[in-house]
């Protein structure tokens, strides 16, 4: 009995043992039990769990993404097949990989209905302007994150969105062409993409989510966790400070008596992700990526649709603009909030303009997305269509050639009077320098970064390519 009996002592040795050697009892435990405003321990107390939640989810993300970077091949020949092998024959690899992606859209959602909560309680508001700017360059970060994931499944829908992101991209103002360049790594989608999208995704944005989180957090323990707003009493940057001390006067401990709600949602949440992870699995994988095969469905990850869905809607005219523009403004948006609004009434009932500017966006960013859903995806791209001064009065073989030349993605790679891609050479007076059996050969043969066609086009096909190109004197 008594050797249970000291055995029973040993965690609770071990623990003292630990915390008098790494000095807990000022650190974490201090951090843990710091005061919060007892309004927490009322039902208001769950609306303060999403930051958590997140957190909980972003641990998730940096351990499954360590699984999978120790089998992924992040290089254009492999990383496919690597995929395929996680996919399939890993263990536990289509589980690993679910939880990543379920993850992924756990964190866009989380992360919104957090700042939504924060904007609506006027949290942001002073001292805590700095919680609040910290925040919004981590939703930049999780939607930088969600953006680069997609391109690293290397399939042909991945690979063709961000043709299509591109193609996009290059179309905004001014910046466009080194915005595409900046994206894409060169001229075109390719092995240099990957790379890039590799390191962006498990280097340079994570390393930044880090630096952030840590001041984000260290912020929330130094600022306080506000109180829950009440209608009619504002903040008022001389008496703020000294009031919340008179809160804080008569608080409660984090932990428990306010954190247990936070591990509870927490759980709850990662449960989730890991059950539809294993009940759903990743969506499959495309086909391989093919640059001579423009594939029909380009569609992102369900929360990048409805921006998507956006840009086919409105008139091509106003795409360039608010392909950046939109994105700009929205951010803009968030890091002036707490700098145009720092005081005054922070109860949501009294602050009938931010609830509008949440639900107005809301409604129209879920209409856009069930637009997205619904529609056959074929983004409206100006590269994706021939001019009608290109198209205008050709012969039927010519004009079927010109069909082809969308069809079969040399647009992709290729401008004809300003539209198309810029990786091969522009083609607008081809039939000037080159005789028409030069043109079968090079279409049929490929080389020096253009794909050989010849297994890909019928004879007649090919006919008629040479044929509308051979219109281009
Ligand atoms: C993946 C990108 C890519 C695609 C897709 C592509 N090309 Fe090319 N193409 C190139 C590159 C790069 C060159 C230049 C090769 C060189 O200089 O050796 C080229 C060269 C050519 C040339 C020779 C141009 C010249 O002035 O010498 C022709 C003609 C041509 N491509 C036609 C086509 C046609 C027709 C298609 C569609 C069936 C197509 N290309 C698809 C990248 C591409």
């Amino acid at each position: 009995m008594s050797v249970l009996r000291g055995i029973g002592k040993i965690p609770g040795q071990i623990a003292s043992w630990l915390g008098e050697r790494f000095e807990l009892e000022d650190s974490v435990l201090a951090v843990l039990r710091h005061p919060v405003p007892r309004e927490l321990e009322r039902p208001v107390g769950w609306w303060y769990v999403f930051g958590s939640a997140t957190l909980a989810v972003f641990v998730v993300q940096v351990a499954t993404g360590v699984g999978l970077a120790m089998t992924y091949v992040p290089a254009p020949n492999s990383a496919y097949d690597s995929l395929q092998f996680i996919s399939h024959d890993a263990t536990l690899g289509a589980v690993v990989r679910g939880i990543h992606y379920f993850g992924a859209g756990a964190m866009v959602v989380l992360v919104l209905i957090h700042m939504t909560q924060v904007y609506l309680f006027g949290a942001f508001k002073f001292p805590r302007e700095a919680n609040w700017l910290s925040g919004s360059l981590l939703l930049l970060a999780v939607l930088a994150m969600a953006f680069t994931g997609q391109l690293l499944r290397w399939d042909q829908d991945a690979f063709w969105s961000i043709v299509v992101a591109a193609e996009q991209a290059a179309q905004a103002p001014l910046i466009g062409d080194w915005l595409a360049h900046l994206v894409v790594a060169g001229a075109n989608v390719g092995g240099a993409t990957l790379t890039r999208f590799y390191a962006t995704h498990v280097f340079l944005i994570p390393a930044a989510t880090f630096g952030l989180i840590g001041i984000h957090l260290y912020l929330v323990v130094k600022r306080g966790i506000s109180e829950p707003p009440v209608a009619g009493v504002g903040v008022d940057r001389r008496t703020y400070r000294r009031r919340y001390e008179e809160i804080l006067g008569r608080g409660i401990p984090f932990w428990p008596d306010a954190a247990w709600r936070d591990a509870a949602i927490s759980a709850v949440v990662v449960v989730i992700v890991v059950v539809l992870a294993a009940l759903i699995g990743a969506p499959a994988l495309g086909r391989a990526p093919d640059p001579t095969v423009v594939i029909a469905d380009p569609r992102p990850d369900w929360y990048f649709l409805g921006y998507f869905a956006l840009l086919a809607l409105i008139p091509p005219a106003t795409e360039a603009i608010v392909i950046i523009g939109l994105p700009l403004l929205a951010f803009v948006f968030l890091f002036l909030v707490p700098i145009f609004w720092p005081d005054g009434e922070r109860h949501w009932s009294r602050r009938p303009v931010a609830i509008a500017a949440v639900a107005l966006p809301f409604i129209a960013y879920a209409s856009l997305t069930v637009a997205g859903l619904q529609s056959p995806w074929v983004p409206l791209l100006e590269g994706a269509n021939l001019p009608t001064s290109v198209t205008a009065g050709l012969e039927p073989q010519a004009a079927r050639g010109a069909q082809l030349f969308t069809a079969k993605s040399c647009w992709a790679c290729h401008q004809i009077d300003g539209s198309g891609g810029r990786k091969g050479p522009d083609l607008s007076h081809v039939a000037a320098r080159l005789t028409r059996e030069r043109l079968v050969a090079r279409i049929a043969g490929g080389g020096g970064g253009m794909p050989a066609f010849a297994g890909s086009l019928a004879p007649q096909e090919l006919d008629d390519l040479t044929t509308f190109l051979f219109t281009r004197k």
